[in-house]
C-alpha cells in the first residue's frame, strides 16, 4: 500500500490517495466512519484499462461486487450516501442492473438517477419558445456502427443508503423553477428552488487529446461528483470514499469543496495521475481569491 497525503490550505481536510486494493484498503478503516461514497467500478464490459481485467467471467465478477460492497456499506455511517455510477452496453444491457441488484443485498436502493452525456432537443419543441431554433444537440456520446443498437447516451447512477430514508440537500442541489408563478404560489417555492429530478445533464469536457487530458478510458466528471456531494448535503460531509478513483475525479472535486476523502486506485499508472491532478487543484485552490 503506497499513500499520497495532503492536507488542504483552507478547510484543513485530509486527502488520502492510496495504491491499493480497496478491498485491503477499506479493511482498515472503521465501522459506519464515512458520509459519502461516490464511485464507479470497472463494469465488466471489456474496457482498456491499463492493468485491470475487464474480462472477468460474469459470476466472478458479480462475487467481487458482492464483496467490495459489503465492505462499503461496513464503513458508511447510518445516514450517509453511496453514490454508485455503471453504465452498461446494448449488448450487455442487464450488467448495471445485475451490479445493483448484488448492492441490494447490503444496502436500500434509495434513488436512481440518470446521467445523459448526450442529448437532442427537438427544433419543434425549441421553436415554441424562441422562433426560428433548429434541432439543438448537446454533449458527446460514443457512436456505435449498428443496424439494430442506437447510440448509447446515458448511464445509471444509483444511490444506496443503509434504510433508505436518509434525508437528502434536493434544493441545494436544485435549478429555478422555469415558471416563476409557482414561487409566489406556493410558500415551499419562495426561494425560486426546485428538485432537479433523476436526469442529469453533464456532457464530458471536450477535450483535444485523450492521451494527455484524460489518459484513462472510463472516467466520470467533476460536475458528476459535485451533483452526487451537493445533493447528499455538504454540512452533512466528514469523509468521502472512492474506492476506484482512477484518475482522481473524486478526489479533485474534494480539494475544491475543502472535504476530507480517502481514495483507492490499483494501478499505479492512474494513481501517479492522481496525484498529480490532486497537487495541481490544491496550487490552484491555494492561489485563488474564492473562500471555500
Ligand atoms: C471506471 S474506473 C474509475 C474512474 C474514475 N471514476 C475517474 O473518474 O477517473 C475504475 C477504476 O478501478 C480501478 N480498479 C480496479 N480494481 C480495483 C481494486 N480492486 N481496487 C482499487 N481500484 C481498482 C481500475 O484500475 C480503474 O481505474
Amino acid at each position: 500500500m503506497i499513500e499520497n497525503q495532503f492536507v488542504h490550505p483552507r478547510s484543513s481536510a485530509t486527502i488520502r490517495l492510496i495504491q491499493a486494493d480497496c478491498l485491503e484498503g477499506m479493511k482498515a478503516m472503521e465501522d459506519q466512519s464515512v458520509s459519502v461514497v461516490v464511485t464507479s467500478p470497472p463494469y465488466n464490459l471489456g474496457i482498456q484499462y491499463n492493468s485491470y481485467d475487464d474480462t472477468v467471467p460474469r459470476a466472478e465478477y458479480l462475487d467481487w461486487i458482492d464483496r467490495w460492497s459489503r465492505a462499503v456499506a461496513r464503513i458508511l455511517s447510518h445516514s450517509g450516501s453511496l453514490f454508485l455510477n455503471v453504465g452498461a452496453s446494448p449488448r450487455d444491457p442487464w450488467i448495471a442492473m445485475d451490479v445493483a441488484r448484488r448492492i441490494g443485498h447490503h444496502l436500500t436502493l434509495q434513488n436512481t438517477l440518470h446521467w445523459i452525456k448526450s442529448i437532442s432537443i427537438d427544433a419543434e419543441y425549441l421553436r415554441s419558445r424562441n422562433p426560428g431554433s433548429d434541432t439543438l444537440s448537446l454533449g458527446h456520446y460514443k457512436p456505435i456502427n449498428s443496424h439494430r443498437f442506437v447510440n448509447d447516451c446515458h448511464e445509471y447512477i444509483f444511490h444506496f443508503t443503509a434504510t433508505g430514508d436518509v434525508p437528502l440537500d434536493r434544493k441545494a442541489a436544485g435549478v429555478p423553477f422555469q415558471d416563476k408563478s409557482n414561487v409566489h404560489r406556493w410558500k415551499h417555492a419562495s426561494d425560486d428552488l426546485r428538485c432537479r429530478g433523476n436526469t442529469l445533464f453533464i456532457p464530458y469536457p471536450t477535450i483535444t487529446s485523450r492521451k494527455l487530458d484524460r489518459p484513462h478510458p472510463a472516467t466520470f466528471p467533476e460536475k458528476l461528483v459535485r451533483h452526487c456531494l451537493v445533493l447528499h448535503g455538504l454540512d452533512r460531509v466528514r469523509l468521502v470514499v472512492d474506492p476506484f478513483v482512477g484518475l482522481g475525479t473524486t478526489a479533485v472535486v474534494c480539494v475544491d469543496l475543502g472535504l476530507n476523502c480517502s481514495c483507492f486506485e490499483l494501478d499505479p499508472v492512474y494513481m501517479n495521475e492522481a496525484v498529480h491532478r490532486v497537487a495541481d487543484r490544491l496550487k490552484a485552490v491555494t492561489h485563488s481569491r474564492t473562500l471555500l
